[in-house]
């Protein structure tokens, strides 16, 4: 029977329209459901920059570069291992899990046991994911070509932190007996500047979930032991964050896996605790000599566990820093740890040999200028994993580089992306982007096209004019500095066709920063050093402030990083007024004729709000906070000045805080565009990965004899994205 013809058009057309990707939610267009814009923000660490792969080394024997084996997948971050044991039966855990999805096989997985099984966290599609992997591989043959040791099958199989989990932060999972155990942040610790991150445990066959943590405490680095009975943590206990951003100070408290139930507080400050057996544990701790070391804790047999009763000892010697040990089950002679020697700017994975106090050395041997972090063992011993940069001489060449990094947003409607730069800003269109590469200020399509340097020395913080097309602002200088450090805000006509032409608008050179232009173009608000302290003043936006300047804040604090709301009504900025020179910043709102001045974020005690900045439709404020304390030990990441930083929306009148981001990274310099972009990464092109990232800078330090702090002392660190 003959169709008729306009039914056959609209058949066509509902095709069309269903298979048409991304039909609702096209670059610039209203997605379905509602909002319509995106907020891009700046990470110390970017997947570009960091580009972790996890990787493995025979524990015994020669350690070099072809006995390397990358296990994930050369594009994803990839980081915080985990080998699992495989069951008693030999049965590979793929067929504990079989109700999840395979999201992808290389071939048909062969009919034999995985080379190797590994448990992992990665960010893909925009949020932090526990995956499993079976590798299968061709048995290691003695050839040079790396190729050869990775044409390898991998299944892999999502386990937590999918799309129908929200949006939170999953890291450092183990599984045990069927069940994963892992930290989430996926749950509002209720209190200004505390930690969400907190201990759970995902059975695989049913997804029954489970918090472990208590309510009001805040656990990181979970370890089970080898029987699955017990779970060691590193825990806030009954004292919370202190703004700490080296060590934590926390305790190794211990727990029943099954319901987080026995617990008991079982060594006074340690961290990052591994199990040998049910009754011995390694830990580390940087102790009243200054050294990052090793000490081993065994639990009393008998009668109850507590820092009294558990005999620890120290096992690594002051003279380096051993740090983030791992054990395999059984093996009393051996720990791997992560080591900084001194004279040595890398770190590395060694192994420890308890009994004759030995280390020897694994990853410098194969690639010496190179970061490892976090090592692991296999539960047979045989294998050391751990994870590294990709980048350079450590992998693949085709690692994509990103420009916009998808972020999964808790938002409908509102996208979300990590910039491979700092302080970015869209243009008026939302077509374009600003931002700084320390030196240098860039603008770039959002697309990734038509990227060019703009401005070549040192600035910071970018702001488009909105009425003049492609002038760009910017403050020229060190970030950080005092009240006198020579800063000027400059004007750059980025489009001009002989190359950009660049303007003065300030003149005295008395720290003079963070321009913000009035939605009409007329006016620039910018914090200046001027009168001996930091405060706000408004200027002419074409002529500078020999056109016109007028002061808008004044006192003996620091107000800064200033925005202008797009009805011109309202600036909102950064003030620590409340505490001054405490480091404490908090968000205030004040009409341009310097009255309605009003709180609109608190900080809590000493906590850290900064760089807000409007929604396009004035309502809301983007910023960047302290709010939800730390989510991993540091030392477990490379350096992040802040790495509490996360990003939030708030209204205008105070209501609805959101937390948008969950990551152990320090995230910073939030803008919010005009227009939506869809939510999926951009690509640079011609980059590759780059490695550029620094190792906690306070392991570079080597103590010096007499060193006191063997609790965390030096909270403020210098901070990157966040300083006034
Ligand atoms: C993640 O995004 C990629 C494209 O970037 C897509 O091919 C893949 O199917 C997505 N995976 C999941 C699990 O959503
Ligand atoms: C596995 O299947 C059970 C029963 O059908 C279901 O309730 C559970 O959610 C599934 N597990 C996961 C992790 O999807
Ligand atoms: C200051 O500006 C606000 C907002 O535009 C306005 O409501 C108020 O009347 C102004 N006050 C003075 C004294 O001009």
């Amino acid at each position: 029977m003959a169709v008729p013809m306009r039914l056959r058009f609209f058949l066509l057309c509902l095709v069309w329209a269903l298979l048409r990707p991304g039909a609702a939610a096209e670059d610039g267009e209203h997605p379905s459901g509602g909002g319509s814009s995106s907020i891009i923000f700046a990470s110390l660490g970017s997947r570009s920059d960091n580009a972790f792969d996890i990787f493995t080394l025979p524990f015994r024997g020669r350690s070099s570069p072809i006995n390397e084996l990358r296990l994930t997948d050369g594009r994803s971050l990839n980081f915080n291992g985990h080998f699992p044991s495989t069951s008693s039966s030999g049965v590979p855990l793929l067929s504990l899990l079989s109700n999840q999805t395979l999201i992808r096989t290389a071939d048909e997985a062969p009919p034999v046991p995985p080379s190797l099984e590994l448990i992992y966290v990665t960010e893909r599609n925009g949020t932090w994911r526990i995956y499993y992997d079976a590798v299968y591989y061709e048995a290691e043959r003695k050839t040079r070509s790396r190729a050869a040791l990775e044409t390898t099958v991998r299944v892999q199989i999502p386990l937590v932190g999918g799309a129908g989990d929200g949006v939170s932060m999953k890291d450092k999972p183990t599984l045990s007996g069927g069940h994963l155990i892992y930290v989430s942040t996926h749950e509002d610790a209720g209190e200004p500047r505390t930690s969400w991150a907190a201990v759970y445990s995902t059975e695989l066959r049913t997804g029954l979930t489970r918090r472990l943590t208590p309510y009001g405490v805040a656990d990181f680095s979970p370890a089970v032991s080898p029987s699955g009975v017990w779970t060691a943590v590193a825990s806030y206990g009954e004292v919370g964050w202190g703004g700490e951003v080296e060590e934590l100070g926390t305790d190794i408290y211990v727990f029943l896996s099954r319901d987080g139930s026995e617990r008991v507080k079982a060594v006074e400050h340690g961290g990052w605790p591994c199990w040998v057996d049910d009754r011995t544990l390694f830990f580390h701790r940087r102790g009243s000599d200054g050294w990052w070391s090793v000490h081993r804790a065994v639990l009393p047999s008998e009668g109850p566990v507590t820092p009294e009763t558990v005999v620890t000892h120290r096992v690594t010697p002051p003279g380096l820093h051993a740090f983030t040990p791992a054990t395999s089950p059984g093996n009393k002679d051996f720990i791997a740890v992560a080591t900084r020697r001194p004279g040595s700017d890398f770190r590395h994975v060694e192994i420890f040999d308890l009994v004759r106090g030995e280390f020897r050395e694994l990853t410098r041997l194969v690639s010496p200028r190179t970061h490892h972090f976090n090592p692991f063992i296999s539960p047979d011993s045989r294998r050391v994993g751990y994870h590294k940069c990709r980048g350079g001489a450590n992998g693949p060449e085709t690692s994509p580089h990103f420009l916009l990094e998808n972020v999964r947003s808790p938002v409908p409607g509102l996208s979300l992306f990590r910039v491979d730069g700092s302080f970015p800003s869209f243009s008026p269109a939302g077509d374009r982007i600003a931002y700084v590469k320390f030196p240098g200020v860039y603008v770039v399509n959002r697309d990734g096209s038509g990227r060019r340097e703009v401005y070549s020395g040192t600035a910071f913080s970018t702001a488009w004019d909105p009425v003049r097309a492609g002038v760009v602002y910017t403050s020229t200088g060190p970030t950080f500095a005092t009240e006198t450090t020579h800063v000027d805000i400059i004007s750059i006509a980025a489009d001009n066709a002989d190359g950009p032409v660049v303007k003065k608008l300030t003149t005295n050179g008395k720290n003079n920063a963070f321009p913000a232009l009035s939605p009409d173009g007329k006016w620039i608000v910018f914090r200046s050093g001027r009168s001996g302290h930091k405060n706000l003043y408004i200027m002419d936006a074409v002529e500078g402030e020999m056109g016109r300047l007028q002061r808008l804040t004044k006192g003996p604090w620091t107000d800064t990083m200033c925005a202008w709301s797009p009805d011109g009504e309202w600036i909102a900025f950064a003030s620590d007024r409340s505490k001054p020179g405490s480091g404490s910043f908090e968000l205030y709102l004040i009409h341009p004729n310097g009255t309605g001045l009003r709180k609109l974020v608190q900080s809590g005690l000493a906590g850290r709000t900064n760089h807000p900045y409007f929604s396009p439709d004035g309502q809301s404020l983007v910023f960047t906070s302290d709010y939800a304390g730390v989510s991993a030990e540091p030392i477990s990441n490379p350096h992040h000045y802040q790495p509490y930083g996360e990003i939030f929306t708030i209204k205008l009148d105070g209501s609805n805080l959101r937390r948008l981001t969950h990551n152990s990274f320090e995230d910073g310099t939030p803008a919010w565009g005009p227009a939506y972009i869809r939510p999926r990464d951009v690509e640079l092109p011609n980059y590759g990965a780059r490695c550029e990232f620094e190792d906690c800078h306070w392991l570079n330090e080597i103590p010096r004899k007499g060193f006191a702090g063997s609790h965390p002392g030096s909270a403020i660190a210098r901070p990157q994205c966040g300083g006034s």
